[in-house]
């Protein structure tokens, strides 16, 4: 390495000149032997670090001395050194470099491959189940999270005041007093609003399984987040009966998880179908034997479910009327079932995973096993 100050014999365009001359050479030397990394970082340092650079000790050395007539030209080279020097870093940052421009860019090397992310675990078994689904001619159906009282309860048979809207710990919309119930906001409880939403979009017959997240105010433990995943499901056609609902769900739950698993339906309540059952299947960990996870019963509750109460197929009637359409929900003619599961305890049982917190901790360490 040279001195770090040249001598300079006076401040004339010529003695100038011959010194930034040596300076630049020095610099383009200096930048052909750049292999990359650690020798561009310490080439920076040498040039243009803040307490041992040798641009601030020239100017400091220089710049101060120098007579006034002759500061601006004396400027100007240190300006077009610095610029030197610059692009000659940004080259080799880029190219992580040799040094020779030439070389910069080699197209010959492999590119840069882009990280790819992976499915979120709760999105894949929300897809699975969906799939499911779709093979059996079911159409997907969405809804708003924040939803009125009237789709997410009323419409849904549940009368104002009734018991059953406690059991849903509902998160609501900050003031809404003012409005009538049925148009104050909340965010849905379930993904059951969707029904009546579908229902008035469209006239039987219909078969649709709607994906969402839904809201409870619970407070957080392993098996209980304020924010989850349903997956419900509608059909309405002419003769659609109980045993319909039966054997469409136990195939479901053999395709989710494999053939050799049984299901039995429990009388169960739910507002807006009658009869309703909640469906246990037969535990996937034990074959039914019994173990810790079934807490030794060889059965897990899995879903909720029942035939659409006639209640709910009149309020949808007249709602169609005051939108000016058919009321083509005819309880003599026509009738349904309905049903809605949990994805993320699915998603738990599948994955082997004891904590649902997991799924929204957004923990890289996490989700990189099931990438
Ligand atoms: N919406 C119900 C719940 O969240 C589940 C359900 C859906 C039950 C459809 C019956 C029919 O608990």
């Amino acid at each position: 390495m040279s001195a770090a100050i040249p001598e300079l014999k006076q401040f004339d365009e010529a003695e100038l000149d011959r010194v930034f001359t040596g300076l630049e050479a020095e610099v383009a030397a200096q930048a052909r032997t750049l292999t990359g990394g650690e020798s561009v970082e310490t080439f920076r340092l040498e040039w243009l670090g803040r307490k041992q650079g040798r641009l601030g000790q020239l100017s400091a050395a220089w710049l101060k001395s120098a007579p006034v007539e002759a500061k601006r030209s004396l400027g100007v080279r240190f300006n077009r050194l610095k610029a030197q020097i610059e692009s000659l870093l940004t080259e080799n940052v880029e190219a992580g470099g040799t040094g020779d421009p030439a070389q910069v860019l080699d197209v010959s090397l492999p590119g840069s491959a882009p990280r790819i992310g992976a499915e979120h675990p709760l999105v894949k078994t929300m897809a699975e189940v969906v799939g499911v689904f779709q093979r059996m001619g079911y159409s997907v159906g969405l809804g708003p999270e924040v939803e009125t009282d009237f789709y997410n309860f009323e419409a849904l048979n549940f009368p104002p005041n009734h018991p059953a809207r406690d059991t849903q710990d509902t998160l609501v919309i900050a003031d809404q007093e003012q409005k009538p119930l049925r148009e104050r906001l909340l965010m849905r409880t379930h993904t059951s609003p969707v029904q009546i939403r579908s229902m008035l979009e469209q006239a039987p017959p219909l078969r649709l399984v709607i994906p969402g997240k839904v809201h409870r105010n619970d407070a957080a433990d392993a098996t209980h987040s304020p924010v989850f995943h349903q997956v419900e499901g509608l059909c309405v056609d002419t003769r659609i009966t109980f045993s319909d609902l039966k054997g469409t769900l136990d195939h479901a739950m053999k395709a989710l998880f494999g053939s050799a698993v049984k299901t039995r339906f429990f009388p169960s309540f739910f507002p807006f179908t009658e009869p309703s059952a909640d469906v246990q299947i037969s535990c996937i960990f034990c074959g039914g034997k019994g173990c810790r996870k079934c807490k030794h019963s060889g059965w897990i509750e899995l879903l909720g479910c029942g035939m659409v109460d006639p209640a709910v197929f009149e309020a949808v009637n007249q709602r169609r009327e005051q939108m000016g359409r058919e009321p083509v929900y005819d309880t003599r003619k026509i009738s349904g079932f309905a049903f809605g599961m949990g994805v993320d305890r699915i998603a738990m049982m599948k994955y082997g995973i004891s904590d649902i917190g997991l799924l929204y901790s957004g923990d890289i360490r996490f989700l990189e096993q099931f990438s």
